[in-house]
């Protein structure tokens, strides 16, 4: 479900055309709607009414500031994976009770920062980084509410790179392992256990593999329990898929009721951690098309977004829909959608069906409101896309597009270069 649709032969975002939005920002440009994020933030939270728990949005999938503040508003959280999403999240207004930190490599400045904002909790992804946080805390005269980030050995069945919850990952730690760092956490001196966490995996468009997860984790807090320690959190971490294509993920409230039901008999609160599902589908990326070529085996269109702004297909093999900004009644060629990065992986579509268009026509990527502004990059020195936020008839220039002076902020040349580069 999301607001972009036609109307007559022009797509709009709620009620702007997209058109319109071309004309005063250019392009590349990504577009979101609040109607949509607005929707999907309630439907999500609401699936799990009458249980406690707090939606914590994951800031990865899409941390502009405007769509951190929406969230913020309705009372969402925020999952984090680094000090620079803490202070995005701060500086969107989430309240740091609202904040849980993940990741396997927090650095000590980054435990610092999150110690001092005293969040929520820290969801630890190995024994080490207890003593470290524990070592932090002391030194900071506070106290870490922590939990432990537990890889079940789940198989998600979804792309290997975005695949989380399997021993052979890099994240979390295992049952048995667990088992022994609860115990020595309970010992520290500086660290208060409140709860459990896993995260499977991304864009996982089934449910057993969430409830078979969610089993192995009560079982350990049954474990915990019997040996005195007590778990007040079940955090189960993000993942539900969105349709990209021809995907059926099950919807946010059949996934909570199974959630739900497996939680029956713990007195947990519930934290979630979702992305994807809530952002996804609530943005697309615009671009115009440049050119169009053929060569002795394909035909392409060249347009003015590249792998830099959209790197989900180059690097997942991702599927994003296209839907062109003007419909016409035009015959459809196979075709290629490739942007102008010096790359042959610089595609956005690979042997698509697709409406024919010349240069100066504009399409809309689908799907693009997760993973797509937050992965863009500055590759062959590019100026990253501006972000355009819709609400009703208006729209707003949420992150104006970079500048070339922002592609050298920050670079100096020592004097001897510069005085070998001008003589
Ligand atoms: N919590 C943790 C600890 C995570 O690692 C992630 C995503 C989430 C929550 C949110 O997952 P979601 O609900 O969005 O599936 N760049 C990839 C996706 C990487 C996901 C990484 N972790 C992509 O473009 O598909």
């Amino acid at each position: 479900m999301h607001h972009f649709h036609y109307e007559g032969d022009e797509l709009t975002c709620e009620s702007v055309p997209l058109r319109k939005i071309a004309r005063d920002v250019a392009t590349p440009c990504y577009i979101y709607s609040c109607a949509t994020l607005r929707q999907h933030f309630t439907v999500f939270d609401n699936a799990f009414e009458g249980m406690p728990h707090l939606t914590c949005y994951s800031v990865k999938a899409n941390g502009n500031l405007s769509i951190l503040g929406l969230f913020a508003a309705m009372g969402g959280g925020a999952d984090i994976v680094s000090g620079g999403e803490l202070f995005k999240a701060r500086r969107a207004g989430i309240p740091a009770e609202r904040i849980v930190y993940s990741g396997v490599g927090k650095t000590q400045s980054e435990i610092d920062y999150a110690l001092r904002e005293d969040i929520l909790m820290f969801n630890i992804e190995s024994a080490q980084e207890l003593e470290a946080i524990n070592q932090r805390a002391g030194a900071m005269k506070t106290r870490a509410r922590i939990a432990l980030r537990v890889n079940p050995d789940v198989d998600p069945k979804t792309h290997p790179y975005i695949s989380t919850g399997l021993t052979k990952n890099k994240f979390g730690i295992d049952i048995e392992q667990a088992l022994k760092s609860y115990k020595r956490a309970k010992q520290l001196e500086h660290i208060d256990v409140v709860g459990i966490d896993c995260h499977i995996g991304s864009q996982l468009t089934e449910i057993p593999p969430f409830v078979e997860a969610l089993e192995r984790l009560k079982l350990l807090v049954g474990r915990l329990s019997e040996i005195g320690i007590g778990i007040q959190c079940l955090d189960i971490g993000g993942g539900l898929g969105i349709s990209y294509n021809q995907e059926a993920p099950p919807h946010p409230r059949e996934y909570a009721q199974a959630i739900v039901q497996g939680l029956k008999d713990l007195p947990c609160k519930l934290i979630l951690e979702p992305g994807r599902v809530i952002v996804g589908n609530a943005g697309v990326l615009m671009t115009e098309v440049l050119y169009t070529k053929k060569t002795l085996n394909k035909e392409f269109i060249i347009v003015d977004a590249g792998m830099n702004d959209l790197v989900r297909p180059s690097y997942y093999g991702s599927y994003h829909d296209i839907q062109p900004v003007v419909r016409y009644l035009k015959e459809s060629r196979i075709v290629d959608v490739v942007g102008p990065i010096c790359e042959s992986s610089d595609f956005i579509a690979r042997d698509r069906n697709l409406q024919v268009v010349e240069p100066g026509e504009l399409l809309a990527v689908m799907s693009a409101g997760a993973y797509g502004f937050s992965m863009s990059s500055n590759y062959n020195a590019r100026a990253r896309a501006a972000e355009v936020l819709v609400d009703g008839d208006r729209f707003y220039v949420v992150r104006k597009r970079e500048s070339l002076e922002d592609l050298v902020r920050g670079e100096s040349m020592p004097e001897f270069v510069k005085g070998a580069a001008r003589p």
